[in-house]
């Protein structure tokens, strides 16, 4: 394998040394198998091609301060992946042969884990097809899990920074019993429409509801973070997200909305308007790759208006950052056991 170069590795796709493997027929799983083939042997008429009967998941393991390495919560992982999985009528994956692919992925790349101090991780992408040949609209019933393992690099590779959001009313990512709350690769392609021409303009999109658009839903691979003072000259902060049945339940925002009542936020999880952006002090997009993407502006083109929260990271958010990064790193402790701690 060619040597990495861990200082200049990008946050994209890197191939890994072997992939990990488990089909699912005739009502049994196999157990899963290390493979360097990165190619699938598929019917044409597959229900994943034909139909979208498709699941993915994203999940880091970190070379902590100590040497060791951790797996943030796989567990909640394998019980999305879970819930995807029966929302599209597919056979869920059991938790226990999701961790044991996910252990085997590493295990088979352990080289592939990036140093500690490189801001640098191993992504793994779980992901769950239908490949059952069918060419009547209807689920299959047969299934095959893939783990992908990547080392990526720093979601910041300078200094932790801001992003502008845009609003769009014309294209909705989904609706409101739709299959938001799944993670599911039919969402991301129907947002391309809108996430494409922001991309274009150095900006990502943030989502309204899809019935009003009055309330924000969340953004194109993160949930919304909203900061609120809770009295004008007070260092009491209200720590607020969206209440959504279209939005995907971040593993992020649950480990940061914790932490945020660790630290003596008060927690509110509700519909949020879009114009309340105004009465907050700090706004930001959460997820697993970049942890906090802290927002400096969100632009609504259509009502002319521009919410700005400063140019610069906001305190109550760097500090949230950086308690989640240090259990990721094994620098603080990790109360709650959100790390699998792997020796070697
Ligand atoms: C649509 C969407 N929302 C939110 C998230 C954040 O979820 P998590 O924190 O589990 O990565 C993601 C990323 O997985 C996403 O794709």
């Amino acid at each position: 394998m060619k040597e990495i170069d861990w200082n200049i590795l990008g946050f994209h796709y890197t191939e890994p040394e072997y992939i990990v493997r488990a089909g699912f027929h005739d009502g049994v799983w196999e157990e899963p198998y290390a493979t360097q083939d990165k190619y699938l042997h598929l019917h044409v008429s597959a229900t994943c091609l034909q139909y979208g009967q498709e699941a993915f998941e994203g999940l880091k393991a970190f070379r902590g301060i100590d040497g060791k390495i951790r797996i943030f919560r796989w567990r909640e992982n394998a019980r999305r992946m879970a819930r995807s999985a029966e929302g599209l009528y597919m056979k869920p994956v059991p938790e226990e042969l999701f961790g044991k692919a996910i252990r085997l992925a590493l295990e088979k790349n352990i080289d592939l884990v990036p140093p500690y101090g490189t801001g640098a991780t191993l992504y793994f992408r779980p992901l769950l097809i239908g490949t059952t040949p069918r060419l009547g609209v209807g689920p299959g019933q047969d299934f095959e899990f893939i783990v992908i393992p990547s080392p990526i690099g720093p979601y910041y590779p300078g200094k932790f920074h801001c992003t502008t959001f845009v609003v769009n009313r014309h294209v909705d990512r989904a609706a409101p019993f739709g299959t938001g709350q799944f993670k599911v690769g039919g969402n991301y392609a129907a947002s391309f429409r809108a996430t494409e021409p922001a991309h274009a303009q150095g900006m990502d999109c943030l989502f309204l509801d899809a019935r009003y658009h009055r309330y924000i839903d969340e953004c194109s691979a993160a949930n919304f973070i909203g900061i609120k003072k809770l009295k004008v000259e007070s260092f009491q902060y209200e720590y607020l997200t969206p209440r959504s049945s279209a939005i995907l339940p971040s593993i992020t925002n649950d480990s940061l909305m914790t932490l945020a009542k660790e630290m003596g936020m008060k927690v509110t999880r509700r519909h949020i308007r879009l114009e309340e952006l105004s009465e907050m002090s700090e706004a930001a997009a959460c997820g697993t790759a970049c942890v906090i993407s802290p927002i400096d502006k969100v632009i609504d083109p259509e009502r002319g208006k521009t919410y700005s929260f400063g140019a610069e990271p906001g305190p109550v958010l760097t500090e949230l950052y950086h308690a989640l990064k240090d259990i990721q790193y094994g620098r603080s402790e990790d109360r709650h056991h959100w790390c699998e701690v792997i020796e070697n």
